[in-house]
């Protein structure tokens, strides 16, 4: 058999496990021979690809990133480009293809998938928002990223008695947001799923000061979202300091609640750091697992699926589900954690 593989959207940590497992099982165990295409869909879509072997694989599985390299490629692209896939997958002789992505990632190999290419998907995100599965790797790493960055703000928080404004990753979802808070015991935690009341925020951590305690941590999805109307402040202008304020929920959150509270508070985003370096030994396992399965199912012709993580099982899905919606944190999931708006 002859496989492509390819990571194509925001990279995560775990990827390089991915690969590294699809060569493994591939090569060594099937005798199949593997390329790897080279950023994302824009690979497939040039034929720019390298051959990989053991070798190409050696000491990767710890490497944070993706030694393929990722783009994010525009839909409308992909869609213009499908004759083209077609032509390269025929011309390689390529049996399988494995492309390792998030939700537009999938959503690209459900649509190559319809137009008849043997797709089989494995999930990826720090977001940990692909509906089908219960994880993607690489959100294990940005949480415990995202605790240690919180675990390190109190202490300083405390000695100035400051309010630190957290803000993670998760554009439509609060996985990150939500499971950091709770490891590192944040006071309030602020997701996407539902636009936030800000007096409510103020109320907490206003109580939390004249309780006498001396900093208070919020943590802040980046894609959170005030009612509308209910911010004093909001995209642009200048601070209490007549600073010029940066967009971003972090910043306008750390802001309002300097003004409501008169207290100092400061806004820490920590963006790509989450998505950076080597991925936790759970991110790689399940990697791992994911990239053996992916190899197996190609093996089988079980095209139009995706591998997922259903309670320890790894299974196959249809990729047409998987696209369908993201997963969202249930509500039951906030009330465990006591403080989350
Ligand atoms: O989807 C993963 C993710 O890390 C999001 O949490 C974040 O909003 C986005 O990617 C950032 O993308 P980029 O790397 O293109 O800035």
């Amino acid at each position: 058999m002859r496989i492509g593989v390819l990571t194509s959207g925001g990279d995560c940590p775990g990827l390089n496990a991915v690969i590294r497992s699809v060569v493994h099982r591939a090569v060594v165990d099937h005798g199949d021979e593997v390329i790897g295409f080279h950023d994302g869909w824009k690979g497939l879509l040039e034929a720019d690809y390298r051959k990989l072997d053991l070798d190409a694989v050696g000491g990767i599985l710890a490497r944070g990133g993706t030694i393929l390299g990722s783009s994010r490629v525009q839909p409308a692209h992909l869609r213009d480009g499908v004759e083209r896939a077609r032509g390269h997958v025929a011309d390689l002789g390529l049996d399988a293809i494995i492309p390792i992505g998030g939700e537009g990632t999938l959503k690209a190999a459900h649509l190559l998938s319809q137009a008849g290419l043997p797709i089989v998907g494995v999930p990826k995100t720090i977001d940990n928002d692909i509906a089908s599965t219960d994880v993607t790797f690489g959100f294990d790493t940005a949480v415990g990223v995202a605790t240690e960055a919180l675990d390190r703000l109190k202490t300083t928080a405390e000695s100035h008695q400051r309010v630190m404004v957290v803000e993670v990753m998760g554009r439509h979802t609060g996985w990150i947001a939500l499971h950091s808070g709770m490891a590192a015991g944040a006071h309030a935690i602020v997701v996407p799923e539902r636009p936030f009341d800000i007096d409510e925020l103020t109320a907490i951590v206003g109580e939390r000061f004249s309780a006498g305690k001396r900093f208070a941590i919020v943590v802040v999805a980046e894609g959170a979202k005030p009612r509308p109307g209910s911010m004093r402040f909001e995209e642009g202008g200048t601070d209490m300091y007549g600073h010029e304020r940066f967009a971003g929920i972090g910043n306008l959150l750390a802001v309002e609640l300097e003004d409501r509270l008169g207290k100092e508070a400061r806004p820490v985003i920590l963006g790509h750091v989450q998505r950076g370096g080597t991925p936790t030994a759970y991110d790689r396992v399940l990697a791992t697992r994911f990239g053996w399965h992916a190899v197996e199912a190609a093996h089988r012709g079980e095209f139009g699926m995706l591998t997922a993580l259903r309670g320890t099982d790894i299974v196959m899905v249809p990729l047409a589900e998987a696209v369908q919606t993201l997963k969202t944190v249930p509500s039951d999931r906030y009330a465990e954690a006591q403080n989350v708006l």
